[in-house]
């Protein structure tokens, strides 16, 4: 039974993730600190939790371990501006270490989940050889990491970076904070649907059980056709622009709800645009996204009702950890008193 070292695995994708590759008959170490709870991956003998930090990771852990999926991360951009120096250390450093550490230790394949958003303002449609233009402290953070991480390639060990559009659909640590999943949401629960000034701007979109069914292919594709390689993940037809993905979720739930839905614009003009080309991944390893918007809009809707997810705090990453920061604050105060929280 090979074994796969996943970071971030407690995560939006690796709580998804993880669950698939032990159905697929791996052995999985899930490294992770749990921000959103120790509950969402499925208890399994195959499965080793460990809560640890990946900035700390030692070499005793990769012992007999043949890949990594290193999805650690602060995992969107107003949290990275807001925790701008642990961005760089888990995002950018952590990985390098982490990457570094595993090649040493005999690891046989690494994979880099970097984003698209790496690509910031382009008006062309972009290969993976257009230069990338990172606007912000998240996106610098994942160029950081793949320049760390590409140079170890060699015949023995395998890196691979994935620039996966924007995720969405259902997954046990839920994220309200991703485009059509918070879309979907607004339009279900105050029948006005979110949207980000002014709309033109192009994002790709990708669901999450196509980019987690990639990582498992990848883990058994051969080396000679990743080896060294970017790929963009996602597909053409989810090539969205803004305000056309709004107008196809605004049609899908009114349809759903047999109700009017209203658009709520927000913030100032994103400077972020992008429209991706997918033909290196399309054309080399047969990969192809899968799934459409609809299924998976009505799949969370349904969820909705049934009570199956619901929007709590930490579906909100930013607002998560801003309340996270605020608790550990106030332990420290209590223990400065020699006090203890617990008042049962
Ligand atoms: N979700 C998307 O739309 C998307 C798109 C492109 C790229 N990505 C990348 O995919 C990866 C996973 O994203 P996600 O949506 O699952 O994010 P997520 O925030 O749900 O998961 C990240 C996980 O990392 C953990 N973590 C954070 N700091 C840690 C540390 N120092 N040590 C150990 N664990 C730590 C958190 O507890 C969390 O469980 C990230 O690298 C992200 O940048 C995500």
């Amino acid at each position: 039974m090979k074994k796969i070292l996943v970071t971030g695995a407690g995560g939006y994708i690796g709580s998804v993730l993880v669950p698939k590759l032990l159905q697929s008959k791996y052995e999985v170490i899930a490294i992770d600190r749990f921000f959103f709870g120790m509950k969402k991956l499925p208890e399994n003998n195959s499965l080793h939790i460990i809560r640890d930090d990946s900035r700390k990771l030692q070499k005793e852990i990769f012992q007999d371990v043949y890949g990594v999926i290193d999805l650690v991360a602060i995992s969107n951009d107003p949290s990275a501006e807001l925790f701008k120096q642990p961005t760089i250390e888990i995002n950018a450093e952590s990985r390098i270490h982490t990457a570094t550490l595993a090649k040493s230790c005999g690891v046989k394949r690494y994979i880099l989940p970097s984003s698209a958003s790496i690509y910031g303002y382009h008006d062309e449609l972009l290969d993976e050889t257009c230069p990338t233009n990172p606007l912000t402290v998240y996106a610098k953070a994942n160029e950081q990491a793949e320049q760390g991480v590409l140079p170890l390639a060699d015949e023995n060990y395998t890196v691979t970076v994935l620039r996966q559009a924007t995720v969405y659909g259902l997954s046990p640590r839920m994220r309200f904070d991703l485009a059509v999943n918070g879309m979907t949401y607004g339009c279900y629960k105050n029948r006005k649907l979110p949207l980000m000034r002014d709309g033109s701007q192009y994002r790709p979109m990708l669901h999450v059980q196509d980019t987690t069914d990639l990582f498992c292919q990848l883990l058994e594709t051969d080396s000679s056709l990743i080896n060294k390689e970017i790929f963009n993940v996602g597909s053409e037809k989810h090539n969205f622009q803004i305000k056309n993905l709004a107008e196809e979720i605004v049609s899908i739930v009114s349809e759903f709800l047999q109700e009017n839905i209203e658009i709520e614009w927000y913030g100032d003009p994103d400077k972020r645009s992008y429209r991706l080309n997918f033909d290196k991944i399309e054309t080399r390893l047969g990969w192809k996204a899968k799934r459409n918007l609809k299924d998976s809009v009505l799949e969370i809707l349904q969820a909705l009702q049934d009570g199956t997810i619901k929007k709590d705090d930490s579906t909100i990453t930013l607002e998560w950890y801003k309340q996270l920061v605020e608790w550990h604050k106030r332990i420290k105060e209590v223990e400065k008193y020699g006090g203890i929280l617990d008042i049962e």
